[in-house]
């Protein structure tokens, strides 16, 4: 496979840009004319950022598993399409060629159809990394079933509401899944979320960790026997379901700055062809290279840069089930020497905790395969970028730092590997297509004569027009997604991060403006992690804010009013810790935990959370005006408690 849109010097890239810009149409219309289509679009972009209203190439039919499957079979059949690695290294490996992907997507699909999923039915996913997941995701795509994978972190709780607001009737699983030296029991979390469930039909359940599990007669059925059933049927064949360019692909929940995950929909077509495009161009990525993108694909970096971006370029995609530490800090060097990885794409949480463990993990590893190296999901910092580029990369491998998020679909910010420049730390320059611009709380631009001494501006980050892959509601709630993204400044996608702009345009992401942390990569809303800490009995109130954490990037930092009866703090801390697991999961787990007796509100009882903010980084002397403060005393309470 070619990719003829493949950008091949910083001239092409410049070109590509301005050619984006100037006739965003045509741009897209020439590199969606390299697809396969059953019918093609009537216009190509219709919009307003009023409503909003995005539509990418309407009138067009397709199936994005055709083009991720079947158009690669005469050629690259026999190519691995995925490479399973196995938390154990001892375990066998498997290596699924695009042949093999397609008869299972098939299978299995036919086994979604026989359990009566039909088009447009919500599917939740909530499985370990093993190919299962890949080929389940593919499988709903293939019927036009709309798939809600949950990563395998989150708590019953959690799925139970997220099954709730998506109206899932179907729900795909393991028993259990090995995640280094854990085993984590999945289809008990979900018989717990399934408790005064009435909606959800059917459960299937694959087999990876042989844990007891209890299946509920009518309700749950086993993967390998759905399996037997539609192959005694004689159905092996699955023709994709015809899709319109518009119809939802897929939700994915993430957080936001109310307490209530939003679940992000994404259209066919416009997130198929820019998740291949960005694949393509940000990792200049070469026809039979190996990519290796170590997130889970219950978050949008997995469906983007695991599945659907290398699968429609009939890339092969590395798929890890384990962690970067176990057996021990030198697993991702032990995987890259054995396949021969060419692409490496982590997130900067995972650098820098690899960095803890010295360069001894790095002994005796070649990571002479490797050509470009990446990162997502948070800002990396000066020193984790530069050992990165030493000790793994062997300062050759050029590196991208890419910006976008879950309602972007794709990478929105980044250079392209070996293409244009890469500046440590900066995101740099937008993806063509991409038209990024920063203001002020009022909304107004921020000019270049803005610049300070280094001809650096600040300000929101936003983005002027669509991309194909632009979130297009949010599941059940428009206007959620207008009010989220689209009002606060009128006419512009607002990012929710501040970011720097240099002179050259090169763009750094400095972190979320709004009460969104970001804690390992994972987003985790402020608002979510107090209502979780708020249930715990004896919990009056509760404030998290975040603050800086070296190998996190941000930690999170609760200030708690608590007149339970316990005596015993260290106690009531781990009651506060496993309510929070269960209401979310264990990564919203706050790192500190400082009881207090009130909180600093202002006269109208609004929490002042800066001033925790500052507290909470360590920065008590200069707090900035706290006269508006109901009882300004509180502040020096909590500043002389701090953990
Ligand atoms: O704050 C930005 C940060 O992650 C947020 C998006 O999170 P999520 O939707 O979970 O998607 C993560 C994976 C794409 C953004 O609003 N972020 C993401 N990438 C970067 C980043 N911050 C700095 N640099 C990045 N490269």
């Amino acid at each position: 496979m070619s990719y003829p849109y493949q950008i091949k010097s910083f001239e092409g890239y410049k070109e590509a840009y301005e050619q984006s810009v100037k006739n965003p149409e045509g741009f897209w219309a020439d590199i969606a004319s390299h697809f396969h289509w059953r019918r093609r679009w009537g216009s190509v972009l219709n919009w307003n950022f009023t409503e909003p209203k995005i539509e990418w190439f309407k009138g067009a039919k397709l199936n994005i598993t055709e083009n991720c499957l079947d158009r690669h079979l005469d050629d690259a059949g026999n190519r691995p399409a995925i490479i399973w690695e196995p938390n154990d290294p001892e375990e066998h490996h498997r290596v699924i060629t695009y042949k093999d992907l397609y008869l299972k997507v098939c299978q299995f699909a036919n086994v979604l159809k026989n359990n009566g999923v039909k088009k447009g039915d919500r599917v939740c996913i909530y499985m370990g990394m093993i190919p299962e997941l890949a080929i389940a995701v593919l499988a709903c795509a293939r019927i036009g079933a709309i798939h809600s994978v949950v990563f395998g972190g989150f708590s019953a709780q959690s799925i139970a509401d997220r099954l709730y607001d998506a109206q899932a009737e179907y729900i795909i699983t393991c028993d259990g899944a090995y995640r280094g030296a854990k085993d984590i029991p999945l289809k008990s979390v979900i018989d717990d979320a399934l408790i005064g469930n009435r909606t959800v039909k059917r459960v299937i359940v694959a087999t990876r960790t042989r844990t007891a599990v209890s299946m509920i007669k009518g309700r749950d059925v086993w993967w390998e026997d759905e399996i037997k059933k539609v192959e005694t049927l004689g159905m092996t064949d699955c023709p994709a379901e015809e899709m319109d360019a518009e119809d939802p692909l897929f939700i994915l929940y993430t957080s936001g700055s109310t307490g209530k995950p939003k679940g992000v929909v994404h259209a066919c077509a416009g997130y198929m062809i820019y998740t291949n495009y960005t694949f393509v161009n940000v990792f200049n990525y070469q026809p039979g290279e190996i990519h290796f993108c170590t997130a889970d694909i219950g978050w949008i970096t997995g469906h983007s840069y695991i599945v659907y971006g290398p699968l429609s370029a009939g890339g092969t995609s590395l798929m890890f089930e384990g962690v970067p530490t176990w057996p021990d800090a030198g697993r991702f060097w032990d995987i890259i020497d054995k396949y021969k990885v060419n692409i490496l794409y982590t997130a900067p949480t995972a650098i820098r905790s690899l960095m803890g463990f010295g360069l001894g993990p790095l002994q005796g590893k070649k990571l002479d395969s490797l050509r470009i190296l990446g990162t997502v999901g948070e800002p990396i910092n000066e020193e984790a970028w530069h050992w990165y580029d030493e000790h793994i990369g062997k300062r050759k491998c050029p590196i991208v730092d890419t910006w976008w998020q879950t309602e972007t679909g794709g990478v929105l910010i980044s250079n392209l590997a070996g293409i244009t420049p890469a500046k440590p730390s900066w995101a740099t320059l937008p993806m063509p297509g991409v038209q990024p611009l920063l203001v002020d709380e009022n909304g107004h631009e921020i000019p270049d004569d803005a610049a300070d001494e280094h001809g650096i501006i600040s300000g929101n980050l936003c983005i002027k027009a669509p991309w194909p892959s632009t979130i297009r509601t949010t599941y059940g709630d428009h206007e959620r997604c207008r009010k989220n993204y689209f009002s606060t400044y009128p006419n512009l996608y607002f990012t929710g991060d501040g970011a720097l702009r240099d002179a050259d345009g090169n763009y750094r992401i400095t972190g979320r403006v709004d009460d969104v942390l970001n804690v390992s990569g994972h987003r985790i809303g402020t608002a979510e992690v107090e209502n979780a800490i708020n249930m715990h009995a004896g919990v009056v109130e509760s404030a998290v804010v975040g603050y800086p954490h070296d190998i996190k990037g941000q930690g999170i930092y609760a200030y708690v009013i608590y007149n339970g009866t316990h005596g015993d703090e260290t106690l009531t801390r781990k009651d506060i810790l496993q309510t929070v697991t269960r209401i979310i999961g264990a990564i919203a787990k706050p790192d500190k935990i400082q009881f207090v007796s009130g909180l600093p509100k202002t006269r109208s009882g609004k929490i002042m959370r800066r001033i925790l903010r500052k507290i909470a980084e360590g920065e008590t002397a200069n707090l900035g005006d706290t006269t508006t403060l109901l009882d300004p005393g509180i502040v020096e309470e909590i500043k002389n408690g701090k953990l």
